[in-house]
């Protein structure tokens, strides 16, 4: 397996403009909420079990998830949302794992949202990044982008990890509080730092034995 990066952050937080820079760089990039999305849409290999489970009302005319009505359901009924997950998660981790030992860049980062919510993530990864701002940017930035209102978006980071808590568990941090070009400094650093770990990785795995002498 190549090396890999964890990235988490809050709703908002600049996961993927964080993500599409390291990309840029030259990281290979697993996006769980991409292949969510995938696994989904006509033809995805989520789709018949949704229909099983839910009914054929919850796919669209497409012959994929329909995605409103499924959004409704799941908040309004916790229970539906465990069914759904229990459906999904499973079918993006498995993809996330083949994606991530079919790439062929230095190293991976793969993208969850909830990576330190769920926990199912931790034997694949070797170390997490945290993309950090402010609640008051997240709320800002979100609003912009999807216009949802303030209500909303408090809500959904209400169900996430507190800030201070995400923070503590990770190995490294970028702090996302001013602009793109801020940003972009900080993940170029990050980037030298990533190739250099993922080298010495690679030197590890294929000289076992150096390992071993250091305990020897
Ligand atoms: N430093 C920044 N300055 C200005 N705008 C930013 C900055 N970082 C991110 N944004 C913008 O804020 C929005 C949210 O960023 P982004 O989509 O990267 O967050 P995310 O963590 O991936 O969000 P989600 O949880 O919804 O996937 C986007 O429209 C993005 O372009
Ligand atoms: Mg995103």
């Amino acid at each position: 397996m190549p090396y890999v990066i964890g990235l988490t952050g809050g709703i908002g937080a600049g996961k993927s403009a964080a993500a599409g820079m390291l990309e840029e760089l030259g990281a290979a990039i697993v996006d769980t909420d991409v292949i969510a999305h995938e696994l989904t849409r006509a033809g995805g290999s989520a789709v018949d079990a949704i229909r099983d489970e839910f009914g054929a009302e919850y796919i669209g005319p497409d012959g994929g998830l329909h995605r409103a009505r499924m959004r409704l359901l799941v908040f309004q009924d916790s229970g539906a949302k465990k069914r759904l997950e229990a459906i999904l998660h499973p079918l993006i981790r498995e993809q996330s794992r083949a994606r991530i030992a079919a790439a062929a860049r230095p190293y991976v980062v793969v993208v969850v949202p909830l990576l330190l919510e769920t926990g199912a993530y931790s034997d694949l990864t070797d170390r997490i990044l945290v993309v950090d701002s402010t609640e008051e940017q997240q709320v800002e930035r979100v609003a912009r982008r999807s216009g949802l209102t303030e209500d909303d978006v408090r809500a959904i980071m209400a169900a996430q990890l507190p800030r201070a808590l995400r923070l503590s568990r990770a190995d490294d941090v970028l702090t996302n509080d001013g602009g793109m070009e801020d940003l972009r400094d900080q993940v170029r650093r990050l980037h030298s730092k990533y190739l250099e770990m993922a080298r010495r990785d690679r030197g590890m795995r294929a000289s076992p034995d150096k390992k071993l002498k250091k305990y020897e």
